[in-house]
C-alpha cells in the first residue's frame, strides 16, 4: 500500500498523472472516497497522464454512467453514484468494459457494482482531511495467479 498527502487539486491531480504512466492497459481502478474528495479529479490525472487532450473535459458521466476518453491509451469513466441496481451494469455492458484488455477502467462508486469487479483492480481511497487536504490510499488488489 502507498499512502500520500495532497494539499491541492492539483497536486491530487499530478499524483494521478504520475501512476498513469506507470499503468498497464487492462487496469481497472477503483475510486473509493465521499462526496467532494477527489475522484474525479485523480482521474482527470490519469487522463492526462495517459496523453488524453481533451482531459479537462472530464467530469462525472452523471446521467450515461460512462465516458471515454481517448488517449495513447483509451480510458473509461464510469460513475456508479446514481446506480439502482446492479441488473442497470448488464445493459451497459458494464463487464465488457472491465475485461478490454486495452484499456484503462476508472470507476467512482465501485462499491455499486459488488462483486463485478475484479479483485486484481488497484483501489484508491481517498479521505478528506480539510478544504484542501487529502490522503490518497493506493492498494494493489489480489493477483490471479503466482508469478503474474
Ligand atoms: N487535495 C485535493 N485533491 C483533490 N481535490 C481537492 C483537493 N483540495 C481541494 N479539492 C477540491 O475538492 C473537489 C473534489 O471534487 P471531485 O469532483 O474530484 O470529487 P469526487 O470525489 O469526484 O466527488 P463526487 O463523489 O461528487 O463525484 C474539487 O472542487 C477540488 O478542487
Ligand atoms: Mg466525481
Amino acid at each position: 500500500m502507498k499512502t500520500l498527502t495532497t494539499f491541492s487539486s492539483h497536486d491530487t491531480r499530478l499524483a494521478a498523472k504520475r501512476l498513469a504512466k506507470t499503468l498497464k492497459p487492462g487496469t481497472v481502478i477503483r475510486l473509493e472516497g465521499n462526496l467532494g474528495s477527489g475522484k474525479t479529479t485523480f482521474i482527470k490525472g490519469i487522463a492526462e497522464g495517459l496523453g488524453v487532450s481533451s482531459a479537462e473535459e472530464v467530469t462525472s458521466p452523471t446521467f450515461v454512467l460512462m465516458h471515454l476518453y481517448r488517449g495513447r491509451v483509451p480510458v473509461y469513466h464510469f460513475d456508479l453514484y446514481r446506480l439502482e441496481t446492479e441488473a442497470e451494469l448488464e445493459t451497459l455492458g458494464f463487464e465488457e468494459f472491465l475485461n478490454d484488455p486495452s484499456a484503462i477502467c476508472c470507476i467512482e462508486w465501485p462499491e455499486k457494482a459488488g462483486d463485478l469487479i475484479p479483485a486484481n483492480a488497484l483501489t484508491v481511497h481517498l479521505e478528506i482531511n480539510g478544504p484542501e487536504q487529502r490522503t490518497l490510499r493506493i492498494t494493489e488488489g489480489k493477483k490471479h495467479a503466482k508469478g503474474k
